[in-house]
């Protein structure tokens, strides 16, 4: 399989946590490298059902290891509840799990000043998670943050904590907001470090160990390219580099050691939180949430939805290099009569072949659409390309050209055995 990053096309994509654990199959280090517990990965496995957040799903298969690398933020609190959560579930961490020392730490300061700033702003709220994943990243480029190796280090956290609580508490006073106790962030945040010490590791050194044995390393991506915070739909979008780039940073193995992309994309778009999403339909939105599904994993809202995007998807391949694509939830568009996928944009006169970086001009572009005959089918049982419809097939077909990348899963339904490699 050799090193392979993996990253969701789209603005954030279910089916990518099934896509990672599939691909985990014939990995042996799987690595989170960015994004926090704003992430929701669900596996189904033998009729159970997981949700990862910070953990990465390499986990849910044995002799894997799993690695929380140096570009994540990491809640402790929640991590611990995470991890103690999945063994309830019968998942073991015995020198299976490593923390980056040098990831950095999200406080519930982060957490407040998240949901104040998203209320302040009113209708123009991001829709973030409100898990302080901006605060935190903001600290880290501001150079004020806390990381993992303080936390383990009792005297110093203690110092750099009351400091940083003495200061949020000043800026939570100015909006309003109650201020933090020191005591019950630290006493919580002690526990959690104690929990966490013997899995901190300098997961740099670790990875480029594995990489000179020549294992394989698969680098599990949070969230979709158009969230990027660099080449997504600014502002509306979340802190840290979600594209491929950010495998390499959020890691610190080199670009010249990655040997594929694959891009994750549905057979439809789904985006949570605000901001355009050019081929928002209300009809498909309730035909999928009717199915129970497309609904978020971390925050339960539901997803708003639309056709699917060739046009994004096609700038989501460039930016990331991908080589293959992996498309979920065919079995989701199973009763559609006539599928229409966006081939281009217009505004007013003006049309694009590309994602305009004005937002404004994007907010107002409409689609332009080819349409695709529906196979009105169930494709839930295919357990191969030649089981699926002609329709589908072609429909397939046709999205990866557009896209310009080759299909190499198709996914009809959350079971691992409801994978095909066309
Ligand atoms: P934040 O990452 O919580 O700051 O949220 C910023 C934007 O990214 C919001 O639109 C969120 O809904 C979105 N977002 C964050 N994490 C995910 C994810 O894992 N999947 C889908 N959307 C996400």
């Amino acid at each position: 399989m050799a090193n392979t990053i993996l990253v969701g096309a789209q603005w954030g994509d279910k089916g990518k946590g099934k896509i990672i654990d599939v691909l985990t199959e014939e990995a042996d280090v799987v690595v989170r490298t960015q994004g926090g517990n704003n992430a929701g990965h669900t596996v189904h496995i033998e009729g159970k059902k997981y949700i990862l957040h910070l953990v990465p799903s390499g986990i849910l298969r044995p002799k894997k290891v799993c690695v929380i690398g140096n570009g994540v933020v990491v809640d402790p609190v929640s991590l611990v509840e995470e991890m103690q959560g999945l063994q309830k579930l019968g998942i073991k961490f015995n020198d299976n799990l490593f923390l980056s020392e040098t990831a950095h730490l999200v406080f519930p300061y982060h957490r407040e000043l998240d949901a104040q700033r998203e209320s302040l702003k009113g209708k123009n709220k991001i829709g973030t998670t409100k898990r302080g994943i901006g605060p935190a990243y903001g600290d880290k480029a501001a150079r004020t943050g806390l990381r993992v190796i303080d936390l383990i280090q009792a005297d110093r956290f203690r110092k750099q904590l009351e400091f940083k609580i003495r200061e949020n508490n000043e800026i939570l006073k100015a909006f309003g907001a109650k201020p933090l106790s020191f005591k019950e962030v630290h006493e919580s945040y002690r526990r959690a470090g104690d929990y966490l010490k013997p899995f901190v590791a300098n997961t740099v050194i670790l990875l480029h160990e594995a990489v000179r044995r020549g294992d394989d390393v698969l680098f599990e991506g949070a969230q979709g390219t158009f969230l990027d915070i660099d080449h997504g739909t600014y502002p509306f979008v979340t802190s840290s580099n979600t594209t491929a780039g950010g495998a390499c940073t959020g890691s610190g193995i080199p670009p010249h050691r990655m040997d594929r992309v694959v891009g994750v994309m549905k057979a439809y778009t789904t985006r949570v939180g605000e901001g355009p999403l050019p081929t928002e339909n209300d009809e498909i939105a309730d035909m999928l949430h009717a199915m129970g599904r497309e609904f978020g994993a971390t925050t339960g809202r539901p997803r708003r939805c639309g056709w699917f995007d060739s046009v994004a998807t096609r700038h989501a391949c460039m930016v990331n290099g991908i080589d293959e694509l992996a498309v979920t939830n065919l079995d989701g568009l199973d009763s559609v009569e006539t599928i229409k996928v966006c081939i281009g944009y217009r505004d007013a006169s003006k049309k694009y072949d590309y994602v305009p970086n004005d937002l404004e001009a994007f907010s107002r572009c409409k689609p332009v659409y080819a349409e695709f005959p529906g196979w009105r089918t169930p494709t839930d049982r295919a357990r191969q390309w030649k089981d699926l419809p002609a329709k589908a097939r072609a429909y397939l077909k046709a999205i990866a050209e557009l896209t310009g990348a080759k299909l190499s899963i198709a996914s009809v339904g959350p079971g691992r055995e409801q994978t095909i490699f066309p």
